[in-house]
């Protein structure tokens, strides 16, 4: 997961070609430099600084001509974003499920509240159809009624005549 290089010197080692370029901008004085780079064709975070001569170091190195402040090479770390990368995929795949799952249930649960929903309309229209019949039934019997009753009073005014 975690692959250090220690790149010692400029002239030590192979320095790769992003290695190179931030000694060169270390030399210009830039602190460090970070980006995302893929190694082998892997995803990869990389992170280099400048190893700068301090007067410390001269007390050990100072014979080898060096001066204060002088780049003697960089430290690079390089994190392999294949892990991070698996397991935000895995976040992905989770979240994707639950808000999947989430819009089944909604679904489901609207389904089955229009089917309830139908169902309740159909039970009041056929109540409103027969109360309507009745209704109707009712007004047909006291025109009967009214009727007959207009024929008996008729008969019977005839019947003082
Ligand atoms: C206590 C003594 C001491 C101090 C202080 C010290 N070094 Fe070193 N350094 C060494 C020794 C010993 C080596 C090994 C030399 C060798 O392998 O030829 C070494 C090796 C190195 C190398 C590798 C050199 C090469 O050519 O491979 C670098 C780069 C280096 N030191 C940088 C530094 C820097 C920068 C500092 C200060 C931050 C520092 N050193 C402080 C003793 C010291």
């Amino acid at each position: 997961m975690l692959r250090e290089t220690l790149q010692r010197d400029i002239m030590d080692g192979r320095p790769s070609e992003l290695e190179a370029h931030s000694l060169n901008k270390f030399e210009k004085g830039v602190k460090e430099v970070s980006e995302y780079t893929e190694i082998d064709g892997r995803p990869y975070f990389r992170y280099m600084a400048p190893l700068i001569t301090d007067r410390e170091c001269l007390k050990c190195h100072g014979h080898q001509g060096y001066k204060v402040g002088d780049v003697r090479g960089g430290v690079s770390l390089s994190v392999s974003m294949t892990p991070y990368l698996a397991n935000q995929r895995r976040q992905t795949i989770t979240y994707s499920f639950s808000l999947g799952l989430l819009w089944l249930f909604g679904f489901i649960g609207s389904v089955l509240a229009s089917r309830q929903l139908k169902l309740r309309i159909k039970e009041r229209d056929r109540a409103k159809k027969e109360l309507q019949r009745s209704h109707e039934q009712l007004e047909w019997k006291v025109e009967e009624r009214t009727a007959e009753l207009t024929k008996i009073k008729y008969s019977s005014k005839r019947l003082r005549w």
